[in-house]
């Protein structure tokens, strides 16, 4: 019993000393490190510009490259610019056609090629992946956790397409993935939402089904040649799917398991994000503090 006792104290002394050790190892950091993460150059390069007296601590010159900083409260200053440090990215991608959603490929750009040097640098990735001629909204950053539990199959989180289909979209359709369909390799699909939003018959002016969608079909269409082998159909629908998993290539394989091609893709939202009107694709932005909020509380309180 009194051997229990002692052995529990021990373990809380060791797990008390290993937070707080913790802690402080989250709060500094060395200054080599800290610009080096900025982007400022190699550890060598800083290791030089600190001892030129390029570098600032608080007010003073200072020659060690490896001393200690607290990011949140010391001021560095680099050739008189005040070095703000941050260690987390998280960036809102309007990923166009023509790129891929990986950190690093031989052949294709990647989508981190398309982000700013200073916030590559903190090694960011995409949160899940859209094929290469899929646009939309796609979330970048370094946090894994996050990424993490956006991507886990028991969250559920939901995502939410836009794509023109060559064919007649209707009711049935509808009605087959909301009671899920098999894809080709058997899997069948959780139950999905799918809703029409214009209509074209491939020579008349595309007809809206929901309010002001004609448009952005027109646009669609403009993109759609982008496609390996255009089809040639009587009937194009513009239409919207919410899904609520990430099969590999799942959008295109549910029209498949139907009978329809898909001939343009875009994603317009992921859980709590919505793709930003105002970026165009290749354009991207810091997610605000309201959408990292959303992120968070959604990830809290998400479905289990
Ligand atoms: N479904 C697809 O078919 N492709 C994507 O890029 C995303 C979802």
């Amino acid at each position: 019993m009194f051997v229990d006792y002692v052995v529990l104290e021990r373990k809380k002394k060791r797990n008390c000393r290993k937070k707080k050790a913790g802690l402080q190892m989250k709060a500094t950091i060395r200054l080599d490190k800290m610009l080096g993460n900025l982007g400022y150059g190699t550890r060598s390069g800083i290791k030089i510009l600190v001892k030129q007296g390029a570098v600032t601590v608080n007010g003073k010159s200072v020659k060690d490259h490896g001393m200690q900083i607290n990011p949140t409260q010391d001021v560095v200053v680099l050739d008189g610019e005040t070095i703000r440090y941050r260690d987390t990215v998280y960036v809102l991608l309007h990923k166009p056609a023509g790129v891929v959603s990986a950190t690093e490929d031989s052949r294709d750009r990647t989508v981190i090629d398309l982000l700013d040097e200073d916030l590559a640098v903190l090694s960011p990735f995409p949160v899940g992946r859209l094929d290469k001629d899929t646009e939309g909204l796609l979330l970048i950053t370094n946090d894994g956790k996050l990424s993490h539990e956006l991507l886990s199959p028991r969250k559920h989180v939901p995502k939410t397409y836009r794509a023109l289909v060559a064919g007649d979209v209707d009711k049935e359709d509808a009605e087959a993935f909301q009671q899920g369909v098999t894809l080709d390799d058997g899997y069948v699909t959780m139950p999905s939402q799918l809703s029409v939003l214009a209509q074209s018959n491939g020579e008349d002016a595309p007809t809206a089904v929901e309010e002001g969608h004609a448009e952005e079909m027109i646009d669609a269409i403009k993109l759609a040649p982008r496609q390996e082998e255009p089809v040639q159909h009587a009937t194009l629908s513009w239409i919207e799917l919410t899904i609520h998993e990430g099969k590999f290539h799942q959008v295109k394989r549910m029209f498949e398991a139907v009978g329809k091609k898909v001939l343009y893709l875009r994603r317009v939202s992921m859980g709590p994000l919505r793709l930003d009107p105002a970026l165009a694709p290749g354009e991207w932005r810091e997610l605000t503090e309201v959408e990292l909020e959303s992120l968070r509380n959604y990830r809290k309180d998400g479905p289990a």
